[in-house]
């Protein structure tokens, strides 16, 4: 039972605030402590120093009036009981509707006697602790209500991932027998055509040309069907212990050195600290230049590529772990959104240009990265440019 209360009573009538002290005052199961002001400014400016238990307040007063008065007391202190005391009937409904706006009660000031003072009081203190509470629980739960759901949509990104490096891994197996099956009936078609080119020496130009064809055709299958297969079948690369920075180095000017268009500006950045990785140096090599490559072909009226290198963490790269890392940025046309998805599926291009190998380039240096325990992501904005970046783990000491 609440029994000590610190009260403030707003009230403009010297002789209402007299009777109210004597009404509280000879109520002996409470202790109550008043602190009288006139104005809505003092009140506030009371209120704002802390340890009020509950506010009594009329609705007339010298600085302000009606629903004024509680909304100001109000925004002062939501935390403290507010009751209001009505002189008329048409306080009572500006009252009601302080209620609905976070008041605890009302008053009226002709039923006001000690026993309905102190039961007010109480009640108001009473259900105000239980709104701040409910206010404070309801607090934390949208707090761990944020905190599953980020925890959601983390699983859900990491169950897709799985989902589609399953995917990826069982359409490489696929290609792979395919591959293996069609390689010899190839190699049938090319040493047909060889004994044909042998045996039709004196046939008409157009059969010679067409057989040439077909055996330049059926060589430049079998050349596409050979590196896709080094690449899916070779996952266990031979890796050597390599200085990270020294590496990146060396590839950066080799890189630089290719002068690959005069409008296209190469920036890089390899930081000078000691970093180790276990890597084949062609094979990451080979990937760092194919993702150049397509930042290149992303800017054909130019722009600037810029390549890092350096030891960080990135959350989407090993689950946030230490990592060299190559980041590869280009001011480029962009990805849209709808390719994402397919970025690394063998044979998926844009490239308008014809030439042999398109669309394995980002598949084939998904396998190099992935075989050495790496990994690579990608982030685009169409019209602005695209960051790839891939995140090897530095050799254990
Ligand atoms: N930096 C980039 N900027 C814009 N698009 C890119 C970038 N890198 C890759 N792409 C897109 O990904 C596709 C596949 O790339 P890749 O596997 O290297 O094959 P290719 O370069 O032969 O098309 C490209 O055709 C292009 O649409
Ligand atoms: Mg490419």
């Amino acid at each position: 039972m609440i029994d000590k209360v610190r009260l403030m009573h707003v009230e403009d009538s010297p002789i209402i605030a007299e009777l109210i002290r004597g009404m509280f005052a000879s109520e002996k199961s409470i202790s109550v402590n008043i602190e009288h002001f006139v104005t809505v400014r003092e009140a506030m400016d009371r209120l704002a120093k802390g340890n009020i238990d509950v506010v009594l307040t009329d609705l007339q007063l010298p600085d302000s009036d009606g629903l004024n008065t509680f909304n100001r007391i109000y925004a002062e202190a939501p935390d403290i009981p507010i009751i209001i005391m009505t002189g008329t009937y048409e306080e009572e409904g500006i009252a009601l509707t302080a209620i609905k706006n976070g008041a605890q009660d009302y008053l009226r000031k002709s039923e006001a006697n000690p026993d309905t003072l102190v039961r007010s009081v109480r009640y108001a203190i009473e259900r105000q602790y239980t709104k701040n509470e409910l206010r404070r629980v309801s607090a934390e739960l949208s707090v761990l209500y944020k905190e599953l759901k980020d925890a959601y949509a983390d699983l859900k990104t990491t169950q897709e991932r799985l989902v589609q490096s399953e995917k990826l891994a069982g359409l490489v197996r696929f290609s792979e027998g395919i591959a293996h099956e069609i390689r010899n009936p190839l190699g049938i078609i090319i040493g047909g055509s060889e004994i044909l080119e042998k045996k039709l020496d004196k046939a008409d130009k157009e059969t010679k040309e067409s057989i040439e064809m077909i055996k330049r055709a059926a060589v430049r299958a079998s050349e596409i069907l050979k590196t896709f297969l080094v690449y899916t079948v070779s996952r266990n690369k031979a890796s050597e212990r390599i200085n990270f920075g020294e590496m990146m180095e060396e590839m950066c000017s080799s890189i630089k050195k290719s002068k690959i268009a005069p409008n296209i500006k190469i920036v890089t950045d390899v930081a000078k600290e000691d970093m180790c990785v276990n890597v084949g140096i062609d094979q990451i090599h080979e990937a760092v230049v194919s993702i150049f490559n397509n930042s290149a072909e992303a800017m054909p009226n130019g722009g600037t590529i810029t390549i890092k290198a350096y030891k960080g963490s990135d959350s989407k790269i090993l689950s946030g772990r230490s990592a060299c890392i190559i980041e590869i940025d280009d001011t480029g046309v962009g990805i849209p959104k709808e390719n994402m998805p397919k970025m690394f599926e063998p044979f998926f291009t844009t490239s308008q240009r014809k030439r042999e190998g398109a669309g394995r380039g980002l598949f084939v240096t998904k396998n190099i990265v992935e075989s050495f325990d790496g990994q690579i992501v990608i982030d685009s904005t169409v019209g602005r440019g695209t960051i790839v970046k891939i995140g090897l783990p530095p050799c254990s000491k």
